[in-house]
């Protein structure tokens, strides 16, 4: 049976489907360009630009091993995020969301948060820089956490504002390199454009997932993705 949409505000009517499917197709297109871009790290070869600024650091196999881990874990969220995404909205099969959201849970809490807090005192752009990448880390882990928590006290709407948020910041990898781009095309001094590009896609990721989190959660009902009890 098809419900009208204006009778169940839960139900996002057809246009909005057509939004949330173009916005979902601009955000895979543009998460697998960036993973084939990060998988080229897994060559092993230190004669990518961001090694060879960073000499001291590529003989650090504590730094090495941070920063490979990271990367896997990066590419990980990236891959499985929107489409937990677009499973949780479309209310589609909870033991496939369950499968992805627990592969996504490891490897934001485990991979990516903590590797990045651990790189992010070696970052390039100094105080400014590193302070930025602190910060992404800390919010990074804390919405991730708390997006976990809420769903398993069978929260959802908790839980669909948090885990917004979360991929909010996986995005900022993305919105970095497109901004760092744009700004040394408009020969923007390499530090600055570093330091600028991180708070920038910072900003942006905060303010972007805390709106779209909000309103994602309070339009978002129906208790679809809440199993009876969760193991
Ligand atoms: C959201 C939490 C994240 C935090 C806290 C974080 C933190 C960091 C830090 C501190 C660095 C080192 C910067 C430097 O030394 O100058 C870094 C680099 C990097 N991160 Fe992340 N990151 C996050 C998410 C991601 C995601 C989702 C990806 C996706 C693959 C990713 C991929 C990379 C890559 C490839 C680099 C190497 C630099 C480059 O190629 O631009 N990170 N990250």
């Amino acid at each position: 049976m098809t419900r009208n949409p204006a009778k169940h505000p839960a139900i996002p009517s057809r246009r909005h489907w057509g939004l949330l499917g173009a916005a979902f197709a601009v955000l895979v297109a543009a998460s697998v360009l960036l993973i084939a871009q990060t998988a080229q790290y897994f060559s092993f070869d230190f004669r990518f630009a961001f090694f060879l600024e960073r000499p001291f650091l590529t003989t650090d196999r504590v730094w090495a091993a941070c920063f490979y881990m990271h990367v896997a874990g990066g590419i990980l969220c990236l891959a499985t995020a929107p489409l937990l995404l677009w499973n949780g909205l479309a209310r589609g099969h909870q033991g496939l969301h369950r499968a992805l959201g627990r592969i996504h849970a490891v490897a934001a809490l485990g991979w990516v948060g903590p590797t990045g807090l651990y790189l992010a005192p070696f970052a390039k752009g100094g105080a400014a820089g590193q302070l930025g990448f602190l910060l992404l880390g800390l919010w990074f882990v804390a919405t991730s956490g708390l997006g976990i928590v809420a769903i398993r006290r069978r929260d959802l709407r908790a839980h669909v504002a948090w885990m917004v948020r979360s991929y909010a910041l996986i995005l900022s990898a993305l919105s970095f390199r497109i901004l760092h781009r744009v700004l040394h095309e408009l020969g923007v001094a390499a530090t600055t454009n570093y330091v600028a590009s991180t708070w920038a896609s910072l900003v942006l990721a905060i303010v972007s997932g805390e709106v779209l989190g909000r309103r994602l959660a309070s339009t978002w009902r129906e208790p679809a993705l809440v199993p009876a009890a969760i193991p």
